[in-house]
C-alpha cells in the first residue's frame, strides 16, 4: 500500500480509504466486518465513515455505520486513521442538522459514542450550511480540536470558492484550518478539475475522493434500460438514495462513455474499476481514493487500483474520452 500525507500536516494517510456507507442498510454487521478485513489485509488503514450512514437508511438505521464501525474497531482503533463527518440531517428538530455550534458539538459527541471512541482522526463538515455563519461553524470546529474530540477537521461536498472563504476566515481569526476536502470524483464526474484541485494544491489541503466508480456504473454491470430492483439505483431498496443515483447517472451519454471505456479496459487488459481507481490516484492533488462495496468481493479490482501500472497513453486518452465531464454542466 502506498501512504501518502494529508494536505500540509504530518498525517500520513493509505492512498486507499475503505467507505462504510452501506454498512447497516445494504450490508450486514458481519459482511461489513469482512469489509473491513479485507480493506485493512490490503493495507488500507483509512475509514471513512459519518453519522447520517448508511445510504437509504430507514429511520431506525441512521447511525448504523458508525456503530458498526466502532464495534469493529474494537480493540484495534489506534492502527487506524478515523474520519466522520457531521452536519446532515439526523433528527427531527430544525437544529438536528447543519453546522451551528450547538448542533456540531451535539453531533461529534453522538459519532464518539457510536463509534466507542475518544476522538476521530478527521472530523468533516459534510455538506456546506449557507445559513450558518461560516465564523460561528469554524469557532465550533476550533472547540471540537482543542477539546481533543477530533486531531483534524475537513469538508465535504463543498463548492471551491466557499472553501477558500472558510479557509480564509480560520486563518485571519487564527483558527484551526480545514486540512481536506471530500469530493465526488470520478470518469464520469470531473467539475472539480477546473477549481477545487487548483485551489486544495495551492492551499495545502488534502483531498479523499468519494464515488470512484459512480456508484457502480464504471463497473459495466448495468445497461441503460436495466430497471434494478437492488443495490445503489434501486428505489426499492434505497428508496430516495436510488433516485438520486439514477438522476446523477442513468442517462445516454453516460452509458456511451462507459462502453467505450470498457472496450479501452480490455485493450488495456485492466478490469475498468481497476483503471477507474488508478486514473483518479494519477492526479497529484488527490491524497486518497474511498472506495465502496457492498460486498467484500466487490473489493477485489478496486483495492489493487493503487498499485496498477498505466501507460501514460492510456491515461491521456481516458482524460480524452471524458473531457466533456470536467463542464460544469456535465453532472449534478
Ligand atoms: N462525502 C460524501 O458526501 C460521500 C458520498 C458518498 C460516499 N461517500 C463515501 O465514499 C465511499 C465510497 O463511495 P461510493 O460507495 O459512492 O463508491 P463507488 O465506488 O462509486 O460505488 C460503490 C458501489 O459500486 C458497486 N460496486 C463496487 N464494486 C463493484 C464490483 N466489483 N462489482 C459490481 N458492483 C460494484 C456497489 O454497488 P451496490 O451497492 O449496488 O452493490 C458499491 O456499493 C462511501 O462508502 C462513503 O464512505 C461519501
Amino acid at each position: 500500500m502506498q501512504f501518502k500525507q494529508l494536505g500540509r500536516t504530518g498525517l500520513s494517510v493509505s492512498r486507499l480509504c475503505v467507505g462504510t456507507g452501506t454498512f447497516g442498510h445494504q450490508t450486514r454487521e458481519d459482511e461489513a466486518f469482512k469489509i473491513l478485513d479485507t480493506a485493512a489485509d490490503a493495507g488500507v488503514n483509512f475509514i471513512d465513515t459519518a453519522d447520517i450512514y448508511p445510504g437509504g437508511a430507514l429511520p431506525h438505521e441512521l447511525g448504523s455505520s458508525e456503530e458498526i464501525t466502532g464495534r469493529w474497531l474494537k480493540d484495534k482503533r489506534s492502527r487506524f486513521i478515523l474520519g466522520t463527518k457531521g452536519g446532515g440531517p439526523i433528527g427531527p428538530s430544525p437544529w438536528d442538522r447543519g453546522t451551528s455550534r450547538k448542533h456540531l458539538l451535539d453531533a461529534i459527541d453522538a459519532s464518539l459514542r457510536r463509534l466507542n471512541t475518544d476522538y476521530v482522526d478527521l472530523y468533516q463538515i459534510h455538506m456546506d450550511d449557507s445559513t450558518t455563519p461560516l465564523d460561528e461553524t469554524a469557532e465550533a470546529l476550533d472547540l471540537i480540536v482543542r477539546s481533543g474530540r477530533a486531531r483534524y477537521i475537513g469538508v465535504s461536498n463543498f463548492l471551491a470558492y466557499r472553501l477558500a472563504r472558510a479557509i480564509g476566515r480560520q486563518d485571519v481569526l487564527r483558527l484551526t484550518r480545514f486540512v481536506s476536502a471530500q469530493p465526488r470524483y470520478n470518469l464520469l464526474f470531473r467539475e472539480i478539475e477546473r477549481e477545487l484541485l487548483p485551489l486544495a494544491q495551492e492551499e495545502g489541503v488534502g483531498v479523499i475522493s468519494f464515488n470512484p466508480l459512480a456508484g457502480g456504473l464504471l463497473t459495466g454491470r448495468y445497461r441503460r434500460d436495466d430497471d434494478p430492483t437492488q443495490g445503489r439505483f434501486s428505489q426499492t431498496e434505497m428508496g430516495q438514495f436510488g433516485a438520486m443515483y439514477k438522476d446523477r447517472y442513468w442517462r445516454d451519454r453516460e452509458f456511451a462513455t462507459v462502453e467505450q471505456l470498457l472496450s479501452m479496459a480490455s485493450e488495456a487488459g485492466i478490469p475498468l474499476p481497476t483503471l477507474s481507481v488508478a486514473w483518479i490516484l494519477k492526479n497529484p492533488a488527490i491524497t486518497s481514493v474511498i472506495l465502496g462495496a457492498s460486498r467484500s468481493e466487490q473489493l477485489r479490482d478496486t483495492l489493487v487500483g493503487a498499485d496498477q501500472e498505466v501507460q501514460p497513453a492510456v491515461l491521456s486518452k481516458l482524460d480524452e474520452v471524458t473531457s466533456e465531464y470536467r463542464r460544469g454542466d456535465a453532472g449534478r
